[in-house]
């Protein structure tokens, strides 16, 4: 059988990289047809950012105005112009704390994803790993779904439980949901780009 050329990806992050990581090391180990074009943050000395220039893609630090959690209008014009620029077909959100408006949602319809540390739909928002141990959850875990206009609310593509174990701090916690997320991120892209 033919392969198909290789997804065309956009990450955008803001912190210290490691699902992208784990996306990179899965195109490496040839489990997910696609390629990284650029890298995306709205923090100028994110761990993404270094780690995508340690392994020669480009990366770029986009200011995001002045807002806390969305770009301004400008910025996210910029941002959908460099995606476009880069020839990116699906853009995925890993670690990206601010939350996308129309501008790209219009520019990439069905094709921006994103994954959340909790099974959605509990826990949407902030440091959802603490909700769940708040909540007394005997199970956590994380979601990649696709981004529409709410926040974590769009439709599901992969789900991966975690459990809760006795002693558990919000670090030991999130620690274990960060190892789940790095197999579920890639498998589920490594799916979209098979699907084509
Ligand atoms: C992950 O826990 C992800 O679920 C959330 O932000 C964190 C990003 O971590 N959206 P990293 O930058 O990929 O290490």
């Amino acid at each position: 059988m033919q392969q198909q050329p290789p997804l065309q990806l956009g990450v955008l992050g803001s912190g210290k990289g490691s699902n992208f990581r784990a996306i990179a090391e899965a195109i490496d180990a040839g489990r997910l047809n696609a390629q990284v074009r650029i890298v995306i943050a709205d923090v100028e000395d994110a761990g993404i950012l270094d780690y995508a220039r340690a392994r020669g893609i480009r990366a770029e630090y986009l200011p995001p105005g002045r807002f806390r959690t969305k770009l301004e209008p400008e910025a996210e014009a910029r941002l959908v112009a460099l995606l476009r620029e880069a020839g990116v077909d699906l853009v995925v959100l890993a670690g990206y704390m601010r939350i996308v408006k129309a501008p790209l949602l219009e520019a990439f319809p069905n094709r921006i994803v994103n994954i959340h540390p909790a099974l959605l739909p509990k826990f949407p928002g902030l440091e959802a790993w603490k909700q769940a141990l708040e909540a007394g959850a005997a199970v956590a875990g994380c979601t990649v779904h696709y981004v529409d206009s709410g926040v974590d609310s769009g439709p599901i593509l992969g789900q991966s439980e975690v459990p809760v174990l006795p002693g558990d701090t919000a670090e030991t916690l999130h620690a274990r949901i960060q190892v789940a997320e790095h197999a579920l991120y890639p498998a589920v892209l490594a799916r979209l780009a098979a699907e084509r």
